[in-house]
């Protein structure tokens, strides 16, 4: 069975149950994404891919105990997907550091472009469709005349999605971000215009 197939399995199995969108579909189109952008970005794309279907597996909205969940993915890659001990801290590397909460300087080509793919997620249709249900669940209004801050979902449109399009590391990342912001923008428009 080759290595893609094996860690779709694996990350299925694992967040199968979670729905707060950072779920088994987030995953698959942090995937998607990678790959888009490695068509203009040179670097270990089995990494990539790999860090991709796996990134949010010690993410602390996802493990219920992360130093576990480390553990854990740290055996599977090691054991089940046969990768080096080098390649193992390299996906576990980009996995801790592509948070944009956690803001932290990225050390790999690897880690930019998976970190580019997460952030793509939050964009767009499916970026509105997320940040909605985020909100709802921590019971926050969606819009609040003016409001721009994370007390409502578009509020946190801009301070933090619109952002994102200039923080890209690659040009390709930013040109699809321009696209999915348009997107937002203009949904942004026609909610503000039909409550007021
Ligand atoms: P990261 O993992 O890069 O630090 P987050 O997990 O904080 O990013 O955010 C992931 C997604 O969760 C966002 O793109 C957004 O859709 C949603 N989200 C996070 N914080 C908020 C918020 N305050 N209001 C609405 N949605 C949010
Ligand atoms: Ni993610």
């Amino acid at each position: 069975m080759d290595m893609e197939l094996i860690v779709a399995e694996y990350v299925k199995k694992e967040l199968e149950n979670n729905n707060n969108g950072h779920g088994l579909e987030h995953a698959k189109r942090v995937v998607q994404n990678t790959k888009l952008i490695l068509k203009e970005v040179e670097c270990k794309e089995y990494i990539c891919i790999i860090a991709a279907y796996v990134h949010d597996l010690i993410d602390r909205k996802v493990a219920k105990d992360v130093n576990k969940a480390k553990v854990e993915l740290e055996l599977f890659l090691k054991h089940k997907l046969k990768l080096s001990q080098q390649d193992t801290i390299h996906v576990l590397d980009v996995c801790d550091s592509i948070s944009y909460s956690k803001g932290l300087k990225l050390r790999s080509v690897e880690a930019k472009v998976v970190q580019d793919a997460d952030r793509l997620d939050a964009l767009g249709a499916v970026g509105i469709a997320r940040t909605i249900a985020y909100g709802t669940s921590v019971n926050r209004p969606t819009y609040i005349k003016g409001d721009k801050s994370d007390d409502t979902a578009i509020g946190h449109f801009h301070s933090k999605l619109y952002k994102l399009k200039d923080l890209m590391n690659f040009e390709i990342s930013r040109e699809i971000a321009s696209e999915r912001e348009v997107i937002m923008r203009e949904f942004e428009r026609c909610y503000i215009n039909e409550c007021n």
